[in-house]
């Protein structure tokens, strides 16, 4: 079923609750299970990821992924934040099972909507970054 890993971050998750002044935060949801992510960026004047946290209503999965994902981050430059994907985050984990690999996108995007709104708030652009998207269930491929 669940990997150690998976199983390890889901009951002692890392980089739980929030940040106050955020450079960046993003919100997705998936509104076929309900689930809502929020992910907390402090980055500093060399667009270097300083801390990451963040808050779900969501399943275990969820916050496994979730987890492992803002662990994954910080330290890293926003355009590295960027190409982490949720495969990356799921391979990390060791794995997840098929008709749970859709909850690792709520993180990918929940990160992708923070450096947005970083963007927005400092006048920039981060090349390859997209609009995000309140909910990302109409992107899943049927399981
Ligand atoms: Fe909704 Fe896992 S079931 S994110």
């Amino acid at each position: 079923m669940y990997s150690e890993k998976v199983m390890d971050h889901f009951t002692n998750p890392r980089n739980v609750g929030e940040i106050e002044n955020a450079s960046g935060v993003g919100t997705v949801g998936n509104a076929k299970c309900g689930d809502i992510m929020r992910i907390y960026l402090d980055i500093d004047e060399n667009q270097i990821i300083k801390d990451c946290k963040f808050k779900t209503f969501g399943c275990g999965a969820a916050v496994a992924t979730s987890s492992m994902a803002t662990e994954m981050v910080k330290g890293k430059s926003v355009e590295e934040a960027l190409k982490l994907t949720n495969v990356a985050v799921m391979e990390a984990l060791d794995g997840l099972p098929p008709v749970k690999v859709h909850c690792s996108l709520l993180a990918e995007e929940a990160v992708h909507a923070a450096l947005w709104d970083y963007a927005q708030k400092n006048n920039i652009v981060i090349e390859g970054l997209e609009p995000p998207k309140a909910d990302i269930s109409e992107e899943e491929i049927d399981e």
